[in-house]
């Protein structure tokens, strides 16, 4: 691909992700969007824009025009973050075009970078690496602001692959929980110290104290891991896990540091939600989840605590079926789906992927974030879903557990009232989730049906649970909460503080 195609692609992924925003959260609580058969229009810092749409809410754009003059102009990334200030005002956001504009770079380069690279074997793995525009809904869902380092060596989009680093941690001041073990074959170590990976960006990121003897560098490992799509973790093919490692760079919303709650609440989550998997995969045969056994770190500060946290995470090959190939739902959103029956196939979708999800809420309060990235979903030999694998405790949380005995911190980041976890679960699941992956089938069947056929099993699933009022709520056709990424981005916010914005109900039916 020649590097103006390349430009012209960036720049149109990132006029996308801003307009879906836009109509989101900016002009459309303002009661400025207007949504026309094939297209939608919107007002923004006072100017008319449009763009051709598919796809419901997951608003699948063409290229963004505004009004100028009478007639319609291509729209610039540049252009429309001027006329967000403009809408937003206030005091400004100086940080905000520099998060677009980087976004928009780091996806020209990693297209570039594509071309020159292989992309892995592993069918997992390369899904994993397949998300080249990112979250469609954040204003700059590619940028990756860290102090240093070359970033573009560690980017799962350029099919990276690296050693790992390695630390000896003196064992009096070592700190670990559940089951890291796995860690330990990652290679030898000195006699009274203990071996721990450190993400090679994370090592240039640290200042790390290696002169006092209670932290030596043990070089890199011989083995290559491979980064997932979330970036900071990668899977180990030696150790056949995933290593969910700290950070320290802004992606989307967080910089991507384990807390130390954080560390110790996936390790209690991993013991608490044995059972509770073991029941949804006795209802409903192909649910699957990823445990996070242990973690590991140094007891030198909470900076280094933190920094140098990383979590054992089961890989998916050993969770799996016999024949069944795990595929990131991100990638599948990204993907020309063309089964031969597509309502089938999405029937089958929704009920591995929505039904568990419902179930954990209502019966066992546990709230699963199951965004496009935090769901595997099992494609057996012919490609039909029949597995459905749940990742990443950070983000799944508790309501109304007794939690008695769980240091307070602990306890208080893994609990959610009642209602912050239904919009949670709705978010996640439909909005972010199957909104997404109807839009993609939308090419081979109309939105329409797929909804009725989700509403058909959603309806069926809560007749057999005395219909909880919230999913009666749901299928009755409530509006949506959808996350509002732009909002916190301009407003600096802490990510836990995102709020929502209401969107339509694709479950709506008429009476
Ligand atoms: N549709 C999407 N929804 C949410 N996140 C997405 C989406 N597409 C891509 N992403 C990216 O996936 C990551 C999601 O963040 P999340 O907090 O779930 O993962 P994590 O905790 O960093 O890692 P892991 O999932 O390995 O535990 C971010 O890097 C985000 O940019
Ligand atoms: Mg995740």
């Amino acid at each position: 691909m020649d590097r103006l195609l390349v430009a012209t692609e960036a720049e149109r992924a990132t006029v996308g992700a801003l307009l879906r925003c836009c109509v989101r959260e900016v002009a459309g609580p303002r009661g400025q969007v207007w949504q026309l058969t094939d297209h939608v229009s919107l007002r923004v810092g006072g100017v008319l824009i449009r763009a051709r749409a598919s796809g419901g809410i997951a608003l699948r754009l063409g290229q963004g025009e505004w009004l100028r003059d009478g007639a319609w102009e291509p729209l610039s990334p540049e252009h429309l973050v001027a006329l967000i200030s403009e809408e937003l005002g206030g005091d400004g956001n100086e940080e905000f075009a520099g998060q677009v504009a980087g976004s928009q770079a780091v996806m020209e380069a990693l297209a570039l970078a594509r071309e020159e690279a292989t992309p892995p074997a592993d069918p997992w793995l390369a899904s994993e690496q397949s998300l080249l525009h990112g979250h469609p809904f954040h204003p700059a869902p590619k940028a990756r602001s860290a102090a240093k380092g070359d970033w573009l060596s560690y980017a799962p989009e350029a099919y990276a692959r690296f050693p790992l680093r390695l630390l000896g941690v003196r064992d009096d001041v070592l700190v670990e929980e559940g089951d890291p073990g796995a860690l330990d074959r990652l290679g030898p170590a000195p006699d009274g110290y203990t071996v721990l990976p450190v993400h090679p960006w994370q090592y240039e990121l640290l200042d790390l104290p290696l002169g006092d003897g209670r932290l030596i560098d043990l070089g890199q490992t011989t083995g290559y891991a491979t980064p997932t799509s979330s970036v900071r973790t990668v899977y180990e093919p030696d150790l056949d896990k995933c290593l969910k490692f700290s950070l320290d760079v802004r992606i989307t919303n967080c910089v991507r540091k384990n807390a130390w709650y954080e560390l110790s609440g996936s390790v209690e989550l991993s013991r608490r939600l044995a059972p509770v998997f073991a029941d949804l995969a006795e209802t409903f045969p192909g649910t699957r989840w990823l445990p996070e056994p242990g973690y590991r770190s140094a007891d030198l500060g909470t900076r280094l605590l933190e920094g140098l946290g990383v979590l054992v995470r089961c890989s998916p090959w050993g969770r799996i079926g016999a024949g069944v190939t795990p595929v990131l739902a991100g990638a599948l959103a990204v993907r020309d789906l063309n089964p031969s029956d597509p309502l089938a196939w999405w029937r089958a979708y929704v009920e591995r992927v929505a039904l568990p999800v419902l179930e954990a809420y209502f019966r066992h309060g546990v709230v699963l974030e199951a965004h496009l990235q935090n769901v595997l979903v099992g494609l057996d030999a012919q490609g039909r879903p029949v597995e459905a694998v749940f990742r990443d405790l950070e983000g799944t949380k508790l309501v109304g557990h007794d939690l008695s005995g769980v240091r307070r911190e602990v306890a208080a980041a893994l609990t959610y009232d009642a209602e912050r976890g239904w919009n949670r679960v709705v978010y996640c699941l439909f909005v972010n989730h199957l909104a997404e992956i109807a839009a993609t089938l939308e090419r081979r069947c109309p939105l329409r049906e797929l909804w009725a056929v989700a509403g058909d099993v959603l309806a069926a699933y809560a007749e057999t649970r005395g219909r909880p009022r919230r999913l009666a709520e749901l299928l009755a056709g409530v509006p949506l909460p959808a996350k509002a990424n732009l909002t916190v981005r301009w407003s600096r916010a802490a990510d836990r503080n995102a709020t929502y914005v209401p969107v339509a109900n694709p479950l709506a039916r008429p009476l």
